[in-house]
């Protein structure tokens, strides 16, 4: 087991030109051959069309708060009412919000691959099961999902909200139910299954994500030497020289364009 965490990654690489170390395809089509086994991993950018903002860049903070001031053991330790606050937001977002073609594409490509498809999200929303997706790795947990902060009861359907001045919820044994998310600073979800997913896999595509976030920022560079390496979103990632190939522009317009006949 690798021992992986979620951390930000602190530099970030300028972005130079769109073409820099990797080429702007000017393809239209992303196409499988029967062989083919697909790694997708989807970022927040996936879900900004469907109206749940991103972390970074335009509308990445709330109430001044970054994204990692919020989202770690230790605001947990510090002020749980406040980081409930914070999820009870997320949860009425993401509650109202519905998946948009960039879901509905992906949901179709795993009706075309089948198991030669593993769909990786960074998102905490439910648009791709909402959109059909079938087989998800939440590698960073589930919005309308809470656990026990203490004991080891799993993780159990919730989508409460619990805003001051209401109480904090309680398990049965005394602790405070926490949000399912992974947190900075916590290791990552599925893991073993991801990272066997990605070292089959002969194509990797990133969709809508900074590159700004680890592990998941590193996985094109874990596969690049072997498997072909796809950026699709509006702007060049912090991880741009992993990918061989970018197209640049919104996930909802591209994706489905880019997977029409997908199977040669
Ligand atoms: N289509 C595709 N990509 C888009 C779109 C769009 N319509 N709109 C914005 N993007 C891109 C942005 O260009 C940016 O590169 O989505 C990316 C969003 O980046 P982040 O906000 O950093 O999101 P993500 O990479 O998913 O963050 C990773 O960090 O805060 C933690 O746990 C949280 O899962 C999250 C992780």
């Amino acid at each position: 087991m690798e021992i992986i965490r979620l951390y930000a990654l602190l530099v970030r690489r300028p972005i130079e030109s769109s073409r820099g170390a990797g080429v702007l395809s000017d393809s239209s089509m992303i196409t499988f051959k029967l062989e083919d086994r697909v790694f997708i991993l989807t970022g927040a950018g996936v879900s900004a069309e469907s109206g749940i903002p991103t972390f970074r860049g335009a509308g990445g903070l709330w109430r001044n708060y970054r994204i990692e001031e919020v989202a770690s053991p230790y605001a947990w330790r510090r002020d749980p009412r406040l980081v409930w606050e914070f999820y009870s937001m997320r949860r009425r977002v993401a509650g109202a919000a519905k998946p948009n073609p960039a879901h509905l594409a992906l949901s179709d490509l795993e009706a075309q691959l089948g198991d030669r498809l593993f769909l990786c999200t960074q998102n905490v929303d439910n648009l791709h099961e909402q959109a059909g997706s079938k087989r998800i790795a939440h590698m960073h947990g589930e919005l309308f999902k809470s656990r026990c902060d203490r004991c080891s009861s799993g993780p159990f359907p919730d989508a409460a909200t619990y805003e001051p001045p209401a109480e904090l919820p309680r398990c049965a044994c005394g602790g405070i139910v926490r949000p399912h998310i992974c947190w900075f600073g916590e290791m990552p979800y599925q893991m073993d299954e991801i990272f066997q997913a990605l070292d089959r896999c002969t194509v990797f595509i990133a969709i809508g994500t900074s590159g700004a976030v680890e592990p998941a920022a590193s996985f094109a560079a874990r596969v690049t030497r072997r498997a072909k390496t796809i950026y699709v979103g509006p702007e060049e990632p912090a991880n741009r020289g992993a990918f061989a190939d970018w197209y640049l522009g919104p996930a909802g317009e591209l994706l489905p364009e880019l997977f029409q006949g997908a199977m040669t």
